[in-house]
């Protein structure tokens, strides 16, 4: 399985990438908002300063709605450094832009998938990635980690190559339950990632580690 970390924010990014453990970034307008990245040039050098602290991909999602204007932002976006990532949200135009981007070489993410439907039509057009948002289904009651099993199922009996990325992670767990589903990558908050480190008996284990070897040679 592959970390991404989930955040526009180049602190995070550093001290992700930092642990060792980071494969790669997922931004979307609203994380980049979020770090007042404003205007086409701003979002455009952002997306390079993320290239140039992490060596993997980096999902940078196209504006538009329209295929004629997702194409022209995804080639440029494409267009900026190799581990660029287009995202694209499951929609019929973003679908057919993602038929378009695979006949060209350009690697896709295809998110805000929420069911096994939407996941089907981003493999058969082509998309590198799909995204199912897991916490916004556990926010209405459904089974996020549900919808991730239930897209590994169906890529591996049909031999889709399109990697399941889950998304909207809550909390540690979340990282763990895709894991176990079969996801290929899990795109996490920060924090999420850091929980994995804990557990208090490692904690108490070290410190009688050390408390012993203090007795001994103090
Ligand atoms: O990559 C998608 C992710 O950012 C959405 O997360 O927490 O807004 O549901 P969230």
């Amino acid at each position: 399985m592959k970390f991404f970390i989930d955040t526009a924010n180049l602190e995070q990014i550093k001290e992700a990438n930092d642990m060792g453990v980071l494969d790669g970034v997922t931004t979307n307008p609203s994380l980049m908002a979020k770090e007042g990245v404003k205007g086409e040039e701003n979002c455009r050098a952002h997306y390079l300063a993320i290239c140039n602290i992490v060596n993997g991909d980096v999902s940078a999602e196209v504006i538009a709605t329209d295929y004629e204007g997702m194409i022209r932002e995804g080639e440029a976006l494409a267009a900026l450094h190799p581990n660029i990532v287009v995202k694209v949200p499951c929609t019929a135009d973003g679908i057919k832009a993602i038929k378009y981007f695979s006949g060209k070489q350009i690697r896709t993410n295809c998110t805000l998938v929420f069911s096994p439907g939407q996941a089907l039509l981003a493999a058969k057009a082509g998309a590198a990635y799909v995204s199912p948002f897991v916490g916004r289904l556990d926010d209405i009651s459904s089974d996020g980690v549900e919808l991730v099993e239930k897209i590994v199922d169906m890529y591996t009996f049909y031999g889709f190559t399109t990697q399941v990325l889950a998304a909207s992670i809550r909390h540690t767990q979340h990282i763990i339950q895709c894991l176990e589903a079969g996801a290929d990558v899990a795109t996490c908050p920060l924090g999420a990632i850091k929980g994995l480190l804990k557990h208090p008996l490692t904690d108490s284990g070290l410190a009688t580690f050390l408390a012993d070897h203090q007795r001994v040679n103090s």
